[in-house]
């Protein structure tokens, strides 16, 4: 059984070594069983635009949402995971070709649509606008506006609370963050009866997703008290629910536990971003085609025992997700992500030691990597004590114990 987290606030002292802090997060949030059922009150009459996939079992929601909000100007449900510039381009010109004027973007679909709808909203209709304000960083004035209702059908992505969308270059092998203020969507509906036909890879990446939002919202150079304190609770339902919900994937209880802790670990990387884990994730996911919520995970062990001991307040906030001893919480994170068949090796997804060794060194650089509170040479030697310590590694047998006794 996992220790008992501690209330944070009985945890640490008030933040003082980093000074002032503040918070802020504009999106109205109705959480519930049935919460869809809200829509038509949501759009209120305004004329909008509905973002989701085209699959059937997308198809039979947003039949839900017409029958409550009426038709939409437009579906648009050509959107494909990480959805990139090619892709983009395709949505954006079916919006721009629309003769009457949107008053709201309805997105029902994981992060892949929410962060399209982000990209639809900011693009006035024109692709062109969005791809020289990520490329160039000018035209912001020429950048849209239209209020998003976030739908999210995982429990995982946080894009629901967030102000940014990940679009993905793929011929060029880079990832962009379009990151305004003004794409908070206006209104997350957080439906936990909509996660309930997700299958079990899904569900295990989208929530080891929210795990990591959660963790890297903690080793972060903008954490403050109340990310942390969102980020505590959302890990700790994580460890503890993930498990029982891969064997019950039908439990609406556990979809609604997932689903408030996706939210939580969302509301508190909305305000700090993610670190070094997500900055490692996007070169992996893109030459080595593994899910973001894999990708940006199997890494959290190595990282976590990178930190110990740099920083008080990110020490308490993992105590209280851990318990007293962080080391032995560095092990008991690896089983957990093993026991889910999620390694902690970058072989074992197909990169090679010395390219990740690499991979790391280059994703402190990255501008997600730069809110990693960690040092490069922890991390590595972090990740040499794994490596040593890897199941077949007769020199490594002993490490588990050597962890957790550091
Ligand atoms: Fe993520």
């Amino acid at each position: 059984m996992p220790p008992t987290a501690a209330p944070y606030h009985a945890m640490i002292e008030p933040r003082t070594d980093r000074g002032m802090w503040s918070f802020h997060n504009p999106v109205q949030v109705t959480f519930g069983d049935g919460a869809l059922g809200r829509i038509s009150g949501i759009v209120d009459g305004r004329r909008y635009v509905l973002v989701t996939y085209d699959e059937p079992h997308f198809r039979e929601m947003a039949t839900r949402i017409v029958a409550q909000a009426g038709e939409p100007l437009v579906v648009i449900d050509d959107v494909s995971p990480n959805p990139d510039f090619a892709g983009l381009a395709k949505s954006v010109a079916r919006f721009g070709a629309l003769s009457e004027t949107a008053e709201a973007i309805v997105a029902l679909g994981g992060g892949s649509v929410i962060d399209t709808a982000k990209v639809i909203s900011a693009s006035a209709g024109d692709f062109e606008r969005v791809h020289r304000y990520l490329i160039d960083h000018e035209g912001e004035e020429a950048l849209g506006s239209v209020p998003i209702i976030a739908i999210p059908t995982t429990a995982g992505t946080g894009s629901e609370v967030t102000s940014w969308a990940s679009v993905w270059d793929t011929d060029a092998g880079r990832k962009y963050s379009l990151s305004r203020p003004d794409l908070y969507p206006e209104h997350a509906l957080v439906d936990p009866e909509l996660t309930v036909g997700i299958p079990r890879m899904l569900t295990v990446a989208t929530a080891l997703d929210a795990l990591s939002h959660s963790l890297e919202s903690i080793w972060n150079v903008n954490a403050n008290p109340v990310s942390t304190n969102f980020a505590v609770a959302a890990a700790s339902e994580i460890l503890e629910v993930l498990p029982a919900l891969t064997k019950d994937l039908g439990s609406l209880a556990l979809r609604s536990r997932m689903a408030m802790a996706a939210l939580l670990a969302g509301l508190a990387f909305s305000n700090t971003r993610t670190a070094l884990a997500h900055s490692l994730s996007y070169p992996i996911t893109l030459q080595y085609d593994l899910p973001h919520g894999l990708a940006c995970s199997f890494t959290l062990p190595m990282l976590m025992l990178a930190v110990i001991g740099d920083d008080i307040e990110c020490d308490a906030g993992l105590r209280s997700i851990f318990g007293e001893d962080l080391p032995a919480g560095v092990a008991r994170l690896a089983d957990f992500l093993t026991d889910l068949g999620v390694s902690v090796s970058s072989e074992d997804h197909g990169v090679p030691r010395e390219v990740f060794r690499n991979l790391i060194a280059a994703a402190f650089v990255g501008e997600r990597g730069q809110n990693f509170i960690g040092s490069i040479d922890r991390v590595m030697a972090a990740e040499e004590r794994q490596w040593e310590a890897r199941p077949g590694n007769s020199a490594g047998r002993t490490d588990r114990n050597h962890t957790t006794s550091q």
